[in-house]
């Protein structure tokens, strides 16, 4: 989809991922953009981004979110569902509160608001993006709540396949580690090793602007991830070697 005159919100956009893809996203002429995040004093001013202040895991909050946009731009072309975040743990109590926490915010709203999407545009082209992650195919040790809100996100993109609206577009955008404050915000201690393989949130940032532009279904900005998931079907066993070793158990 052409992204000039578009109409366009992204939540997560106060930070990381979600802020660099705002920084490309304004360049192109025409667009009208609604940055969401809690913190938004934290997004630049630019003359065709509106900041608006929701928490997303909230079902009123994210209606409030849709209704502001009608009101703003008279609806919604391109709806990026990039806001989310990681536990670092080892699972030995049980939570209620902290499971459905994670998954308001990582699966609950996204689905939502594809669902709200659909919804809006009974006609007009639209399209929908969701940042998931490398993890939504190869679980990160002590990250394992967090990597199965990831693997839901790609359990529902493998089944909108089959009832996909025609003026829809749907994508996934499959980030390796991304060096954004998402490790400090879930408390990671990896002691002083770096996760491999890493990238910068800019490069992801350009591929899911390049996603956009050609209407992809996986965007992955690492080659070396999208080599291993060709691999990984051969050689399953190696990869999840990889993976254990890339995380600490937490003290
Ligand atoms: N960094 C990585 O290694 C990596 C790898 C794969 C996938 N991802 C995914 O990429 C996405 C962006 O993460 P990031 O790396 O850019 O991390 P980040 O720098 O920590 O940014 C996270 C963003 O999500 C927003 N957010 C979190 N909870 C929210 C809520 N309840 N309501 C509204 N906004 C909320 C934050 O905004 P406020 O705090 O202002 O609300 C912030 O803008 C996430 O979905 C993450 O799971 C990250």
């Amino acid at each position: 989809m052409k992204i000039e005159n578009k109409r366009i919100i992204i939540t997560g956009a106060t930070s990381g991922i979600g802020l660099e893809t705002l920084k490309l996203l304004q360049k192109f002429q025409g667009t009208r953009i609604i940055a969401v995040g809690r913190k938004i004093e934290l997004i630049p001013k630019y003359e065709n981004v509106i900041p608006y202040k929701c928490d997303v895991s909230q079902e009123k909050e994210v209606d409030a979110l849709f209704q502001f946009a009608l009101e703003k731009m008279n609806g919604i072309d391109i709806f990026i569902a990039n806001a989310g975040f990681g536990y670092y743990e080892k699972i030995n109590k049980p939570d209620w509160a902290h499971i459905e926490h994670i998954y308001q915010t990582n699966v609950f709203s996204p689905l939502y608001s594809y669902q709200k999407m659909v919804e809006l545009n009974p006609e007009n082209p639209f399209s929908f993006i969701a940042t998931a992650s490398a993890v939504a195919f190869y679980a990160l040790p002590y990250y394992t709540i967090y990597s199965s809100t990831k693997y839901a996100l790609n359990g529902f993109l493998d089944g909108i396949q089959y009832e996909l609206p025609k003026n829809a577009h749907v994508g996934l955008v499959y980030p390796v580690a991304t060096k954004t404050k998402f490790f400090q915000t879930s408390s990671i201690s990896t002691q002083g090793k770096e996760i491999w393989p890493t990238q910068t949130p800019d490069k992801v940032a350009s591929a899911i602007v390049k996603g956009i532009l050609k209407n992809k279904w996986k965007i992955m900005p690492s080659t070396i991830f999208y080599l291993s998931t060709i691999m990984g079907k051969f050689f399953p066993c190696m990869i999840r070697m990889v993976m254990k070793k890339q995380v600490k158990e937490p003290a």
